[in-house]
């Protein structure tokens, strides 16, 4: 009996290597990994620019705490706040530590305008984490239900409708902050339009609040740029970051500018493992090689299109396949075809290669992919219409 908590449904298969965008299992099986353990291993797995970066690292020092200087620290930061064009960052250790972060920045900038009870507005199908704030921030029923009483303070309105954000800003004068995905990954690969994101930020202009995107799963140079607003062509107030940002080591980010620079000041937020030497050295090391390596480019030129499926989306390495029924076998399948990926929302195959990815083992993927999608659909069918006959 395993002594792990038995809080995933976990696929049978345990990878024990991996160099680039391939992996092994134990049996010595090679899978293609469309996946990167959910965005994270940017360069790949393996990749021996890290891999000495850490190594090296690690023998020198990898954690001294937050009571001391950290120049490590100093210039992750220096290069964090080049590639974003925001001011300052505060360093943690996870996604939802960053936007718990974020929250509590939004919260603390209302207080310090006078607003005693600040409401922050989040949008339907979003998933911002699972501490109690960023599960009451996010929009699924689901992952909320046994964990009652949320935390109060959020106004849920739907994503890509502008009307519904102006009609809370005319009705609910507590608000002081927009927190959006540009990209909403766990929901489903759903994209904010452009335009969307541009009105969003005017009335965050119009009415002094904080614009804060979530960017810990399609930041970071996902889609052919750095960050999706930089697709827009504003600057928000806060960037939340984790995932990819160490290429594997665990770390989060919460970045922030504009109407937000300033609002922690010392003794507003902690954490012990935050910013550490071994965390920073991956970050240095992860954006250098991306900047260096042309990654961004690579990430722009998209994996193409898959035929026969209700909608394909998302934009450059962060791609939805969504088909017209539930197809949570289908990563079974992919498995037992060495092809690695998952399936999000239900009936959202979801592709999140890194950024590594030859166009070569980009065509790989889909060659892999469309046959499943096609054996799946044809089996379903088929199974749908034993059952009916029934
Ligand atoms: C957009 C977004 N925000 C936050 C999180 C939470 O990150 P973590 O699992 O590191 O807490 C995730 C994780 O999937 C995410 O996709």
């Amino acid at each position: 009996m395993s002594h792990v908590m038995n809080t995933y449904a976990r696929q049978p298969v345990a990878f024990v290597r991996g160099q680039g965008v391939w992996l092994w299992d134990e049996a010595g099986k090679k899978y293609l990994d469309a996946l990167a353990g959910i965005a994270v291993n940017t360069l790949g797995h393996n990749h021996p620019r890290l891999v000495r970066a850490l190594t090296e690292q690690i023998g020198r020092i990898m954690h001294s705490s937050n009571l001391f200087q950290m120049p490590l620290q100093e210039q992750a930061a220096d290069r964090i706040a080049a590639i974003t064009g925001l001011d300052e960052v505060f360093f943690c250790n996870s996604g939802l530590e960053a936007n718990e972060a974020a929250l509590k920045v939004a919260r603390k900038y209302g207080h310090d305008r006078g607003v005693a009870e600040p409401a922050i507005i989040v949008m339907e199908k979003a998933f911002h984490g699972r501490s109690l704030a960023t599960l009451s921030a996010g929009g699924s029923r689901k992952i909320q239900a046994g964990f009652e009483p949320l935390v109060q303070g959020f106004v849920r309105v739907p994503l890509n409708d502008l009307d519904a954000v102006r009609q809370v800003a005319a009705h609910n004068k507590n608000v002081v902050a927009v927190f959006v995905e540009p990209i909403q990954g766990e929901g489903g690969i759903n994209v904010s339009r452009l335009e969307y994101l541009k009105g969003l930020k005017e009335v965050c202009d119009q009415n002094e609040w904080l614009f804060m995107s979530d960017e810990v799963q399609c930041g970071l140079g996902r889609t052919g740029k750095w960050f999706v607003y930089q697709h827009a062509g504003f600057l928000p107030d806060v960037v939340p970051l984790a995932k990819g940002l160490a290429g594997g080591v665990p770390v989060g980010a919460c970045v922030v500018g504009g109407r937000a620079k300033g609002v922690f000041k010392p003794g507003n937020h902690g954490s012990t493992f935050g910013g550490n030497q071994l965390a920073m050295c991956g970050v240095v090391t992860t954006l250098d090689t991306v900047k260096e390596e042309g990654l961004l480019e690579n990430a722009a030129a998209s994996l193409g299109g898959v035929a026969g499926v209700s909608d394909i989306r998302g934009m450059g390495l962060m791609l939805g396949i969504e088909l017209d029924r539930p197809c949570g076998e289908l990563v079974k399948m992919g498995l037992d075809a060495g092809l690695v990926f998952n399936v999000t929302a239900d009936n959202v195959v979801r592709l999140l290669p890194a950024l590594v990815i030859s166009e070569a083992e980009s065509r790989e993927v889909v060659e892999r992919l469309v046959p499943l999608v096609k054996a799946f659909l044809a089996q379903d069918t088929v199974q749908q219409k034993t059952a009916a006959a029934r």
